[in-house]
């Protein structure tokens, strides 16, 4: 999973394709590199780190219009310089975006005939390849289309061949890669946003397709080598959603937008009171499968509660990784959800074409517009958050909510219930306008934090304590409050910060009883609800808007984003890329 981008054209490419990097670096950040054509040859730079490193060892002014640039998480090989991108091999430099399953095989293959290796990259078995079938076919479309057919895994490549210096060729397989037209040149690119600051018209390239982009054409040739027509799409949003607008960060940035966000994916979906047409009914399926990965999963978790209780079906929630190699039980009537931000995620799409081959049908509720997920569904319903770029998800989370809520109430027929969405969107933005510092101070020293709640504010636990694990690096679990104390109660201590929440407030006795355990064992309690509190039991209290039971998810998330934001600003962490992440998980 990184990213990758590529620019030729009239302007110099150096501005262009580090800029581009740029707006890619969420995708991976371990290192950056890039080969440019200059004086007739490829050079190529590659520094550990960010884009910054990088950036340093570059002059902006360089007499180069081509060239290729790659954002790195590393998997195969440790974030070393050597085994940064681009790799060359013989008279082909490539950068790589996913995974080549059967490289150990291919580089020994090449290895007995000689071929060396610098790397311990799955990517280097591809140049090397294209080298070796270029000496066979001196023709470069035919070099790619043998190469491709060797690789096994995932691909978005961008090519440059030293015969070939007026084009760079592109290719994609399970990655995402799309070629962008300026009036000066092309791109080719892993996302939109790296191409947003010179145009915003691209073409989607579909799998296997390959393209060869020059300076002022774009060629595409499927995988028997004819000449295909594509579809040029214009890009909606502006490049400022795609920036910081004066925001210290993406993360506040994002969450910040949320109640713009819920009122743009309500509004999509419901006019008047009522469902739209871009809103389907899925009313002939009796049984729901829900499949997704990380925080996805957890809006998974929480639909899976309401669609049960509001339309009397079963709803079985499975994380991806799992679901696509175990034994499903399905018939004719079930439905298939796959949840994904990105449309991208490498186990969610495993998934998804799990279910297509069975021929089960889909639906995919996705942010990224044409995503892989989006397009390999049966159905797709897209969230309106808009670009999201912070590694940990805020506002697409819940757009995610929202717009399940909302199938849930079509599903059970019980329109009645889109009434209490109306002016959610201030109750959003109070929330938003709180100061949650305050907790913030009362957890960040803390190395253990407890998150515990019931039903849908299990779900919502489950969200808060990964929104503080991954941007604070603070340990944390959710419980189901009344299973804390069937063993874990045991790591509460004397000052242990638990969060507990109750929105559900039939059940407020019970979860407050629970949370009485933990506080007379000297935890420290920081409750969340829209209930009427009366005893004091708790050492800080947020009290939420009141709202409908069934919208409350869409509201109690809000503070646990913004504490998780406030405590790893407090710790000094990276927050828009924590350690060891990137944003769309395009591996197994
Ligand atoms: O793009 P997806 O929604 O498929 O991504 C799924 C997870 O990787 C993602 O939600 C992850 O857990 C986030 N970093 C959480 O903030």
């Amino acid at each position: 999973m990184c990213g990758i981008i590529g620019y030729i054209g009239k302007d110099k490419a150096l501005p262009r394709i580090l800029n581009g990097l740029k707006f890619l670096e969420y995708r991976g950040y371990d290192s950056a590199g890039i080969a440019y054509v200059v004086n007739n040859k490829v050079e190529i730079k590659k520094e550990i780190g960010r884009i910054s490193s990088l950036e340093k060892e570059i002059n902006y002014d360089t007499e180069t219009y081509m060239g290729i640039g790659h954002t790195r998480w590393a998997t195969h090989g440790e974030p070393f310089k050597i085994n940064s991108h681009p790799h060359q091999v013989g008279k082909f430099t490539v950068v790589h975006n996913g995974i080549i399953e059967n490289y150990a095989k291919l580089k020994n293959k090449l290895e007995n005939m000689n071929i060396t290796f610098k790397s311990d990259t799955d990517t280097e078995v591809i140049p090397a390849l294209l080298n070796y079938y270029y000496s066979k076919e001196k023709d470069i479309l035919k070099t790619i289309k043998k190469t491709i057919n060797d690789l096994e895994g995932s691909y978005a490549l961008g090519i440059i061949c030293d015969d070939d210096y007026e084009n760079i060729y592109a290719v994609r397989f399970g990655s995402p890669l799309i070629i962008a037209k300026d009036k000066n040149g092309n791109f080719i690119a892993s996302d939109v946003p790296a191409i947003l600051a010179y145009t915003n018209k691209y073409i989607l390239l579909n799998e296997l397709e390959i393209a060869k982009v020059s300076k002022n054409n774009i060629e595409v040739y499927n995988k028997d080598l004819e000449l295909v027509s594509y579809v040029e799409k214009i890009f909606e949003g502006s490049q400022e959603s795609a920036l910081l607008n004066g925001y210290d960060h993406y993360m506040l940035k994002e969450i910040n937008e949320e109640d713009k966000v819920f009122l743009d994916t309500f509004n999509y979906y419901v006019q008047n009171g009522k469902f739209k047409n871009t809103m389907p009914d899925f009313k002939k399926y009796k049984n729901i499968h829900i499949v997704a990965c990380g925080s996805a999963y957890y809006v998974g978790i929480i639909a899976s509660s309401i669609i049960e209780e509001l339309c009397n079906i079963p709803v079985y929630v499975e994380v991806a990784s799992e679901y696509r190699y175990k034994k499903v039980f399905y018939d004719k009537d079930t439905l298939v959800i796959i949840i994904s931000q990105s449309g991208e995620t490498a186990d969610s799409l495993a998934a998804l074409r799990k279910s297509c081959a069975d021929n089960i049908d889909t639906l995919a509720i996705v942010n990224v517009v044409a995503s892989s997920i989006a397009r390999e569904a049966k159905y797709v319903l897209y969230v309106k958050a808009g670009p999201e770029i912070a590694v940990a998800t805020t506002k697409a989370f819940l757009a995610q909510i929202t717009l399940l809520i909302l199938l849930a109430i079509k599903l059970a027929k019980k329109d009645a219930l889109l009434k209490e969405f109306i002016g959610l969107e201030k109750l959003i933005k109070k929330l938003l306008n709180q100061d949650y510092k305050d907790v913030a101070l009362s957890i960040y020293k803390n190395s253990n934090v407890f998150f515990i709640g019931r039903g849908i504010d299990y779900g919502i636990c489950l969200e808060g304590s990964l929104k503080l694990k991954e941007t604070s690096y603070i340990n944390s679990v959710a419980f189901q409050a009344g299973e804390l104390k069937h063993g874990s109660i045991s790591l509460i201590e004397v000052g242990t910060p638990v969060i507990g929440i109750c929105t559900k407030k039939d059940m407020s006795k019970k979860t407050i009883s629970n949370i009485k355990e933990v506080k007379s064992r000297g935890a420290y309690v920081i409750y969340i609800t829209n209930d009427t509190v009366v005893d004091k039991f708790y050492d800080k209290l947020i009290i939420l808007p009141d709202a409908h039971e069934i919208v409350m998810p869409i509201l109690s998330v809000i503070p646990l984003q913004l504490i998780a934001y406030e405590v790893a600003k407090l710790r000094g962490c990276d927050i828009d890329k924590p350690r060891n992440l990137a944003k769309s998980v395009t591996v197994e």
